[in-house]
């Protein structure tokens, strides 16, 4: 049965293992309506062509404040000052803003760019595992592996000192984690607070000593007047900073996951290192780490796939479930990384396609080819249908991923 209130398909069944409900969708209610706890409606689509229309559809906005009358406005969260500074980031915004502010930064995240880093985070990639190496032989993979690589990365490449690494990871936590109670961002306010200072202070550090880093490049533009204002350079550095490794951190979980529960596939692996980017883009397509897209808005009434959106409500697109379509991939729920077909949606699609997907990609590959190479015994320490995933939607990744080696 297809339920339609957010807490009905949004339970804990859901979210431990959501692909029955999306392959139900897919077959019933391709362009399904969920009522949101406050009336409004959430429209989840989750075929693979429509998930690439939608996402391509200038007619599904971000800014909702363009969308909705100044009556419907007032039913939306409110966003303390410090919230509303940190929100005007890529994807919170449309053309003409979207245009100028990707534009500025899109140059730092080119494939020619990014293969630069590869000696770097081979470098961190060796040292995590050094590190485990000399420690018990059991842990939890996302803290001691999945998560401080691309934290240390784009901390990097950003100019941001590590030193307070546990706390990036619960203040990003925070923002990821999707709450659609009204309340949310006031909760939030504090936490908020104390994040948008520390981004302040850094500022403020890179202006007075720039240095060879993204933020330093930022702040130099900000001072330069027009290009970009205060609020845009925070909602950018804090976005690149939880974008560049909340996501990550779950191409490296999952897809371990998903070859620790394949053995014959890791073995291929193992035994075929030049295979990996080819087990990445696979990896991408089978357990999807950004399960959703992230919310748009219907600026008008949409004729969409059959149905009609109402002005005013909210869309989204559901990448995990479109990178399963049986519609679109042969036998999708076989982890095959010798598929050739590698045209998933893991990455979205249009104007907000992930700009950090050649990164992503090199280090899903160096992460992923070490630990198979330099741990011949990994395997889960717990059975698989024992870890926990975490709540809400947009993010798909565990709590914990526990294993010995
Ligand atoms: C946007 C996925 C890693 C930066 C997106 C979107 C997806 C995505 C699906 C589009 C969301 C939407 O349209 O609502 C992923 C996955 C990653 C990953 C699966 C890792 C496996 C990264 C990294 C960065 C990054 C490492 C680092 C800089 C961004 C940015 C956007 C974005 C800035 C917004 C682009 C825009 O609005 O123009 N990502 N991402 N992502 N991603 Fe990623």
């Amino acid at each position: 049965m297809i339920h339609s209130t957010y807490a009905e398909v949004f339970n804990q069944q859901f979210v431990q293992d959501p692909f029955p409900t999306y392959a139900a969708l897919r077959t019933e209610a391709p362009v399904h309506r969920i009522t949101l706890p406050d009336g409004r409606g959430l429209w989840m689509i989750t075929r693979f062509e429509d998930v690439k229309a939608a996402l391509k559809d200038p007619r599904f906005i971000k800014n909702w404040r363009k969308v909705l009358t100044p009556e419907e406005q007032k039913l939306m969260p409110v966003m303390p000052p410090v919230v509303q500074l940190l929100f005007k980031h890529l994807l919170a915004i449309d053309p003409p803003d979207h245009t100028r502010i990707r534009g500025m930064v899109h140059k730092a995240f080119t494939p020619q760019l990014v293969e630069q880093l590869r000696p770097r985070i081979q470098q961190i990639a060796d040292e995590l595992l050094d590190a485990m190496l000399a420690g018990p032989r059991s842990t939890d993979l996302l803290t001691a592996y999945a998560f401080p690589l691309p934290l240390t990365v784009i901390a990097e490449l950003l100019g941001i000192p590590l030193d307070q690494r546990e706390k990036f990871r619960y203040w990003s936590g925070l923002v990821v984690t999707v709450d659609p109670a009204p309340d949310r961002f006031t909760r939030m306010a504090g936490e908020m607070e104390e994040f948008g200072n520390y981004l302040r202070e850094l500022f403020a550090i890179k202006r007075a000593n720039p240095t060879n880093d993204l933020t330093s490049a930022l702040v130099q533009v900000e001072e330069a007047g027009d290009k970009l204002t205060e609020q845009e350079m925070f909602s950018l550095v804090f976005f690149l900073l939880i974008a560049g490794h909340e996501t990550t951190v779950n191409l490296i979980g999952n897809g371990m996951l998903a070859l620790l529960q394949h053995s014959e596939q890791l073995k291929l692996l193992r035994e075929n290192p030049d295979m990996i980017r080819n087990t990445v883009e696979e990896l991408l397509r089978f357990d999807s780490p950004v399960e959703t897209s992230t919310l748009r808005w219907a600026r008008e009434d949409v004729e969409f796939a059959g149905v009609t959106i109402p002005r005013g409500e909210q869309v989204l697109a559901v990448i995990t479930s479109a990178n399963r379509d049986p519609n679109y991939f042969v036998e999708p729920d076989q982890l095959d990384i010798t598929r050739s077909e590698h045209n998933h949606i893991a990455f979205g699609h249009g104007i907000h396609y992930c700009l950090g997907a050649p990164l992503a990609r090199l280090e899903g590959a160096i992460a992923i080819n070490s630990l198979v190479q330099r741990l011949p015994n990994l395997r889960l320490a717990v059975p698989a249908q024992e870890l926990i995933w975490r709540p809400g939607m947009l993010i798909r990744g565990m709590i914990e991923l526990p294993v010995e080696f």
